[in-house]
């Protein structure tokens, strides 16, 4: 039984000032189809035909957002209320524990809300690929094979080149010139996050390696409670877990650790540069969404939301216009809006 397990805990500080801390990036609509990117995410598990309901992961703030998603799409899952923010090993083990009262031989698929993949085939393909290996109890994560050297992603070393492979090692976010080594190697992966882990097997290598996560999660699962159509983790002992990321607690330690790589499109649209990447572009290399006239412009990228946005004689430019706020600015300096939120939180 595979129980999808829906990580939606973020808000994507760097698509600002589309995302906000109350209407964050898994609930936008990036990509100009008609679904916003956690509903893509159930509709792909809906694809592969993993007939469990999922367990999303999300903080009290976006409980209702999430739940009209779900209920726009006609689809059903289990919204399981983090009481903190404590990255992501906290949050997959919270999900792991509620997966096992549902079956002791549970196997979760972690999923981040927030990714764009198109290649809906090579995605479940992957994903059959890897249940055979949780199956023999091993802790699977996806790698994806890398386009370019990106250095916003962690790698993957696997230790054999083909199909699946033990983990080497884990790089985290290298700087250009060493990702540019990664990819020459050709035994490196992208890290996407995602993992298909037999339950019980992730909670006791979490036990063995972070053993205060695994008590406060499992106290905090003790004492949870429902609320409406939700379900809260409980509160005082889930605040005592330190803050880890599945990768560094488990998947760096761990020797039942295996690297599936996924060979469709990936994307894990951190910032608008990477929407502008997964957008087709116009002749021009440029990519518009809404009301938008350009003119002598290249490369650029411009959003509207309410009103006509016009530019002219303009190259690599990122334009994203809301009601409210509007954002100008060289597409090549997309990580540094988290500069503009940081000084707008400090301004309170
Ligand atoms: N529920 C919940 N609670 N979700 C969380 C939390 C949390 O406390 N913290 C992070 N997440 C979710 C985010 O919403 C996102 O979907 C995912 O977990 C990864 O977190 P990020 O904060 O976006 O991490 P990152 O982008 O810096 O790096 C990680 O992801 C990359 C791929 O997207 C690393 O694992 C990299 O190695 C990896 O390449
Ligand atoms: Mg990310």
């Amino acid at each position: 039984m595979i129980i999808p397990v829906l990580l939606a805990g973020g808000s994507g500080n760097r698509l600002w000032p589309l995302s906000r801390e109350l209407y964050p990036k898994q609930c936008i609509n990036l990509t100009g189809g008609n679904q916003t990117l956690i509903q893509q995410t159930v509709s792909r598990i809906h694809a592969c035909k993993l007939s469990q309901d999922p367990i999303i992961v999300c903080n009290n703030e976006h409980r209702f957002l999430i739940a009209q998603q779900l209920t726009e799409l006609g689809a059903s899952g289990e919204i399981l209320l983090e009481p903190a923010a404590r990255n992501t090993a906290a949050a997959v083990a919270l999900a792991a524990f509620e997966a096992l009262e549902r079956s002791s031989a549970a196997k979760i698929l972690v999923l981040p809300a927030d990714h764009v993949i198109e290649d809906t085939e090579a995605f479940c393909a992957a994903i059959a690929l890897a249940d055979a290996l949780a199956d023999e109890g091993k802790l699977v994560t996806f790698g994806v094979v890398p386009s370019y050297p990106e250095p916003g992603y962690g790698y993957i070393e696997a230790t054999q080149y083909g199909e699946v492979s033990s983990i080497g090692a884990f790089h985290e976010k290298p700087d250009v010139e060493t990702a540019k080594k990664y990819l020459a190697a050709g035994n490196y992966y992208w890290n996407s996050g995602m993992f298909l882990f037999p339950a019980r097997v992730f909670v006791d290598e979490l036990k063995r390696f972070e053993p205060e996560i695994y008590e406060a999660v499992a106290e905090s699962i003790a004492t949870k409670y429902v609320d409406l159509d939700f379900i809260r983790a409980g509160e005082s002992a889930f605040e005592k877990a330190p803050s880890v990321s599945v990768d560094v607690a488990v998947m760096e330690r761990t020797d039942l650790g295996m690297v599936v790589p996924y060979r469709g499109d990936w994307n894990d649209v951190g910032s608008w540069s990477s929407v502008y990447d997964t957008q087709s572009k116009d002749e021009n290399g440029n990519v518009v969404q809404g009301d938008v006239i350009l003119h002598d412009t290249e490369n650029s990228f411009v959003r509207s939301q309410a009103r006509l946005v016009s530019a002219v004689g303009v190259t690599d430019l990122a334009i994203i216009d809301t009601p409210d706020a509007l954002l100008v600015m060289n597409r090549h300096r997309a990580q540094d809006v988290k500069e503009v939120v940081a000084q707008l939180k400090a301004s309170g």
